[in-house]
């Protein structure tokens, strides 16, 4: 009897692994997600920059976090036109996906900042989004028993901004989607994608060109480009503000399509509310900005190919990260 049930168990045991097993995230890819030298990943530290993240305190008035406006079931976006910071004020832009930031070689729509270490102190100290600055903030963190301690035994030291920036990047990295349908499909899984999906990819990368700047597998080639969004771009003339070089004007870094479904409305200024309109967008060939990249050029689709090109897109979604928080 006794072997009997443990047969039994062990056996619901296998499968429960294997099911477990399946929906972990691929270990893989976690193992070569690159992280710079002075900042390995570890749990510990993942751990306290989750926490800082979701902590009101990095705020001047304690309202706003960082899931404020990067929030987890919407692949860290906020769903609205141009994010809200302190006392309701809009920022200029909207608020892009975190997801696989990992793979980023520079951060933010102007693709400028070399490290997401760096970028942190960014909305931190702008006035427009959590207002505090590095100097007043510091001590109410420190004051907090357990990021002191979590400081001293993690980085042997205070807590400080060298802690605070290195623990929410670490966090940041952490937060990888890239087992979608697409990726089941691309790891071999033939039934992952329908028909009508596989349509899709044909009409994304072979009819059209979009992959040539939405390139697999992250869907972008990480560069700042003119996708002709306007014919005068008015005050947010993009990367061209970083050093006022007028061959940069209208350029903004590619975004990854991956979790598109989730990261509507659309472009730096949340401008398109539909992926409908995204499509009308470069099907018309773009605005016609003097600097608008050469690729992009006017197209046809019936209904039923812009429905599949949709389909597809949807492919790229993988919110199992939210669960794992
Ligand atoms: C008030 C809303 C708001 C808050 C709060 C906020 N962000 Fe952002 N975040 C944005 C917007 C908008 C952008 C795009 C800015 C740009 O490109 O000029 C952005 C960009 C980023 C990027 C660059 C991503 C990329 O693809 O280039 C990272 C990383 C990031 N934020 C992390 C954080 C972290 C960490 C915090 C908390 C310390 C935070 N954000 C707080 C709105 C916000
Ligand atoms: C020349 C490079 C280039 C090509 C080719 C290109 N795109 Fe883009 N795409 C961009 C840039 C740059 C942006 C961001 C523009 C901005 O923020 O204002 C963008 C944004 C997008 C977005 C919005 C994503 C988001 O989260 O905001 C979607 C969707 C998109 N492109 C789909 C496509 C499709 C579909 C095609 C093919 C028809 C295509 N792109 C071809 C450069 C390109």
């Amino acid at each position: 009897m006794l072997r009997k049930t443990v047969c039994f168990f062990g056996f619901f045991g296998l499968i429960l692994c294997l099911w477990m097993c399946k929906s972990l995230p691929d270990l893989n890819a976690f193992v070569t997600t690159p992280s710079p030298s002075d900042n390995a990943m570890d749990s510990a530290k993942i751990a306290l920059g989750k926490a800082l993240f979701f902590d009101t305190r990095l705020s001047l008035d304690n309202t706003i976090n960082c899931a404020s406006c990067h929030k987890p079931g919407l692949a860290f976006t906020d769903g609205k036109k141009t994010s809200t910071g302190i006392n309701g004020q809009k920022t200029e832009r909207n608020s892009p996906s975190l997801l696989n930031a990992a793979f980023l070689p520079t951060v933010m729509f102007d693709a400028h900042l070399k490290t997401l270490e760096l970028q942190v102190i960014v909305p931190i100290q702008e006035s427009t989004e959590m207002g505090h600055n590095m100097r007043t903030l510091i001590p109410i963190l420190r004051s907090v028993p357990e990021y002191q301690k979590a400081a001293e035994e993690i980085y042997g030291r205070d807590f400080d901004a060298w802690v605070l920036t290195r623990s929410i990047a670490a966090f940041e990295r952490s937060l990888l989607s890239m087992s979608s349908p697409y990726d089941h499909f691309m790891n071999g899984d033939s039934s992952a994608l329908t028909k009508k999906e596989r349509a899709g990819y044909k009409i994304f990368s072979e009819k059209l060109y979009c992959t040539e700047c939405h390139v697999p597998p992250n869907f972008t080639n990480y560069e700042a480009r003119n996708n002709g969004l306007y014919m005068d771009y008015g005050s947010d003339k993009g990367r061209f503000r970083i050093k006022q070089d007028s061959s940069q004007m209208g350029h903004f870094k590619v975004p990854s399509l991956r979790n598109v479904e989730y990261t509507a409305p659309y472009m730096h200024d949340g401008s398109f509310a539909s992926l409908e309109q995204v499509i009308d967008h470069y099907a018309k060939g773009g605005a016609g900005h003097q600097l608008q990249d050469p690729l992009i050029q006017p197209f046809t689709l019936t209904k039923k190919e812009r429905e599949a090109l949709v389909s597809f897109l949807m492919t790229l979604t993988d919110l199992s990260f939210a669960a794992r928080l």
